[in-house]
């Protein structure tokens, strides 16, 4: 079967990165699913948008933690990429809904720095109520995130993603209820049988985020079961430009 193709942050090489716009596009392309980030706003609500500020993707500044959903919603969050894209927004959690709702496409979500159980839920809350869990991985580089996970969705599936493998990985894999282990590209390239042993431990393995096709031949070759890539139009065409 060939690698799933997942868009990083959407179609993100056509589109700005987490907007509405960029999933629309990753659909269009044929993606498998879509990654995306979450945070926090200041009162509390859950917004998608990659760094803890909003400077580098939108047209304000300041700490996405330290602004209110509706500060944040008054942004612009295309013209940054192109003024072709102006009036995009930050989208909100339920507008991530909506999407899954509309287009047949699964969600990789990862969850940036350190969410508490309570928070983790007005993420796995609104997935659960719209069906949503076969369609669905949860992610964070952050194991205590992802316990959050573990306690307050047990039923969702969950991800950590690496730089570096631990050394108690299988010991953390097996408290986490671990569905997939998803490295750096990096990290693949030093470890090549690192996918098998996951696979042995009973894990699947995304990798990120790989943008050229000798990195994709490398990914299929090791066995990865999906590729982030910022290029999931030519991934996808890569992928069926080899069929005969
Ligand atoms: O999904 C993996 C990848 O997105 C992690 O890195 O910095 O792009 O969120 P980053
Ligand atoms: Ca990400």
């Amino acid at each position: 079967m060939d690698m799933r193709v997942v868009g990083h942050r959407g179609n993100s090489a056509v589109a700005p990165q987490n907007t509405l716009a960029a999933f629309e596009a990753a659909w269009r392309a044929g993606a498998d699913c879509v990654e995306m980030d979450v945070q926090l706003t200041a009162d509390g609500r859950v917004v998608v948008i990659h760094d803890d500020t909003v400077d580098a993707t939108t047209d304000g500044a300041g700490a996405v933690a330290g602004l209110t959903l509706e500060a944040i919603r008054a942004l612009d969050a295309g013209s940054w990429f192109s003024p072709a894209f102006a009036g995009q927004r930050v989208p909100t959690f339920e507008e991530v809904v909506a999407f899954l709702r509309r287009r047949d496409i699964d969600l990789l979500l990862e969850l940036k720095d350190v969410w508490s159980p309570d928070d983790v839920a007005l993420c796995t809350e609104p997935l659960l109520a719209a069906g949503l869990a076969p369609r669905v991985v949860v992610q964070s580089f952050e194991a205590v995130t992802v316990g959050a996970l573990r306690d307050a969705a047990p039923e969702l599936r969950r991800g950590l993603l690496l730089e570096a493998v631990p050394p108690d990985l299988d010991d953390l894999a097996d408290e986490l209820g671990l569905a997939a282990v998803n490295p750096d590209g990096a990290l693949l390239a030093t470890d090549p049988t690192f996918v098998a042993r996951r696979h042995a431990a009973g894990q699947e393995v995304a990798v990120w985020t790989l943008d050229e096709p000798w990195e994709w031949q490398t990914a299929e070759r090791l066995g990865v079961d999906a590729v982030i890539t910022d290029c999931p139009d030519r991934l996808r065409g890569w992928l069926v430009g080899r069929e005969p």
